[in-house]
């Protein structure tokens, strides 16, 4: 099968100057609260997607698309509460091309300072035929008539032909022009299976500007995916070609290999400013945070070598490279730690550290909460300062992370004691607190963990299924704090757990809580007399 279906030679693209836009400013739309959750098993809850939505705004994203509001009572509520909190970006729905979808869209949206409804349906000849089972003809009136209806609402409208990069130049020319017509503020062109190339998908860019009368009327975009690991190579290649808006995700989530990352995206354009003159709103220092605390409600855990946000992006490893780091850190870096949010792994506080210093710290690493959060994360932090001999940022981040994820939870850990061991059995003897009273289990297992999980199943007797058990240290040290994570699946529901101690165990136990607890939420929302612990 022939996927891109004609060139631009071939449809006919002039040799005349195109009408690329005069401004150099790329507009960042980021979709990990809609592409990045349609990853498998990324699914976030609504304090979840507010949190990284705040964190979005704060650090410069133009437009954040919260959800597709017809999709789910949950998406809906999602980019309700988004519009209500966020300001300074752009909150954008998704709909497809169906009135139903757009009025919910609106509803769902009409609370934003900057609303901006996105509305698609396929031009492919592949997905209109077997997807849509609609003609050119009828795909070309729905773009119409759903542009035309978005517009009765909201003046900020999108328009993304799915399958954009396999779609016929004519067709493609035709219904985007219509679009534009109709009222398309921002034309999407996406690269929804990840199948072109840099230099094709350029061309394609090129190919509007240079046929399309009106696109000077609109934004152009493109929304890239990963299949071939392509996905920021062609956002740029477009951006060079026109394009004035890249969407993209944090950590690159999204549907099968993802989306293009915004980190790649944004540090790209940065740091080779000299070769490509644009620029972004998104203010870079905050792409640490953003990065770790995606990964921290998705439990996608970002690989080593990745790139910019890599756990080894910025690490130095030979005695050649270190040598050189030491006289220039310009021999082996092309950007400045600094320059991504990465700070020194700075020793902060001991023991001896007062609750003001602490309350200091937590405003310097971008906490602001009220006092009884406060004191709950310092209870916490003397603890651990009781254990621990040096405590760093990523410390405090992990420790006032896991205090958030189990805020307000039913089932509460309490404490646990463990036999471990080559001797066997294993067993644990665990105490948790549900909705205010004391239980407790004493239970053996095929190994600590096993024991552990057994005694909270005693206590709170489920049927979920263990999908993924994963451990990692916050930071280095034999007494580093263990981040477990813990993927739980129920009647086709996936939940995602965290904790975090410096006993593994412990930290084990409290992310099984944790995905527990979300699990009585979901729970309690589709079925509410159904929920038991
Ligand atoms: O990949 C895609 O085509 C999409 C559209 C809905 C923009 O996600
Ligand atoms: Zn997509």
């Amino acid at each position: 099968m022939s996927a891109v279906t004609t060139s631009a030679a071939e449809s006919g693209a002039t040799e005349a100057k195109p009408k690329s836009p005069a401004s150099s400013r790329v507009v960042i739309f980021d979709t990990t609260l809609r592409d990045g959750e349609q990853s498998p098993g990324a699914s976030m809850n609504l304090e979840e997607k507010i949190k990284i939505a705040l964190v979005l705004e704060e650090m410069g994203v133009d437009v954040i698309e919260a959800g597709f509001p017809i999709a789910s009572p949950g998406d809906f509520e999602a980019v309700r509460e988004v519009a209500k909190r966020v300001g300074k970006s752009t909150v954008c729905g998704l709909s497809r091309a169906a009135r139903g979808d757009i009025d919910r869209c609106w509803e769902a949206l009409q609370h934003a300072k900057r609303p901006r409804i996105h509305t698609f349906i396929s031009t492919s000849p592949l997905h209109m035929k077997f997807k849509l089972q609609m003609s050119p003809e009828q795909v070309h009136q729905a773009v119409i008539d759903s542009v035309t209806h978005a517009r009765n609402f909201c003046p900020d409208v999108e328009w993304s032909c799915e399958d954009g990069s396999r779609t016929e130049h004519d067709f493609l020319c035709r219904t985007v022009e219509s679009a534009i017509k109709a009222g398309a503020r921002t034309i999407n062109i996406p690269d929804t299976v990840g199948y072109a190339v840099p230099e094709e998908f350029a061309a394609l860019i090129r190919m509007l500007f240079d046929r399309v009368p009106n696109i000077d009327k609109a934004v152009v975009s493109v929304h890239c995916h990963n299949d071939l690991g392509l996905a920021v190579a062609n956002s740029l290649a477009a951006v060079a070609a026109g394009a004035r808006q890249i969407e993209c995700t944090i950590n690159g989530l999204g549907e099968r290999a993802g989306n293009a990352a915004m980190e790649e995206i944004v540090m790209a354009l940065k740091t080779r400013a000299d070769r490509m003159p644009f620029a972004t709103g998104v203010k870079t220092e905050h792409i640490t945070r953003a990065s770790r605390l995606v990964s921290a409600i998705t439990g996608f855990v970002v690989q080593p070598n990745k790139a910019i946000v890599g756990a080894n992006a910025f690490a130095h490893e030979s005695g050649i490279h270190q040598d050189g780091m030491l006289k220039h850190a310009g021999t082996y870096e092309i950007m400045t730690p600094e320059s991504v949010g990465l700070g020194k792994s700075t020793l902060v506080m001991g023991k001896h550290s007062g609750r003001h210093a602490f309350k200091m710290k937590l405003k310097e690493l971008g906490f602001d909460f009220g006092d009884n959060a406060i004191n709950d994360a310092f209870r916490r932090f003397k603890d651990l300062a009781d254990r621990k001999k040096e405590i760093f940022d990523e410390d405090i981040i992990a420790l006032v992370d896991d205090e958030i994820q189990h805020a307000d939870e039913r089932i509460k850990f309490v404490s646990l004691q463990v036999i471990a061991g080559s001797k066997g059995p294993q067993s644990a003897e665990l105490e948790l607190e549900i909705d205010g009273r004391l239980q407790s289990a004493k239970t053996t297992g095929n190994g600590p963990v096993d024991a552990t999980f057994n005694a909270i199943q005693a206590i709170v007797p489920h049927s979920a299924k263990l999908l993924l058990f994963q451990v990692s240290a916050v930071t280095a040290g034999t007494d580093a704090q263990a981040e477990v994570t813990v993927r739980l699946e129920e009647g086709g529901k996936t939940v995602i757990g965290q904790g975090a101690d410096p006993d593994t165990l412990v930290a084990s136990a409290r992310a099984y809580i944790h995905a527990l607890n979300k699990l009585l939420t979901k729970r309690a929302k589709t079925a509410p007399t159904a929920m038991s612990a």
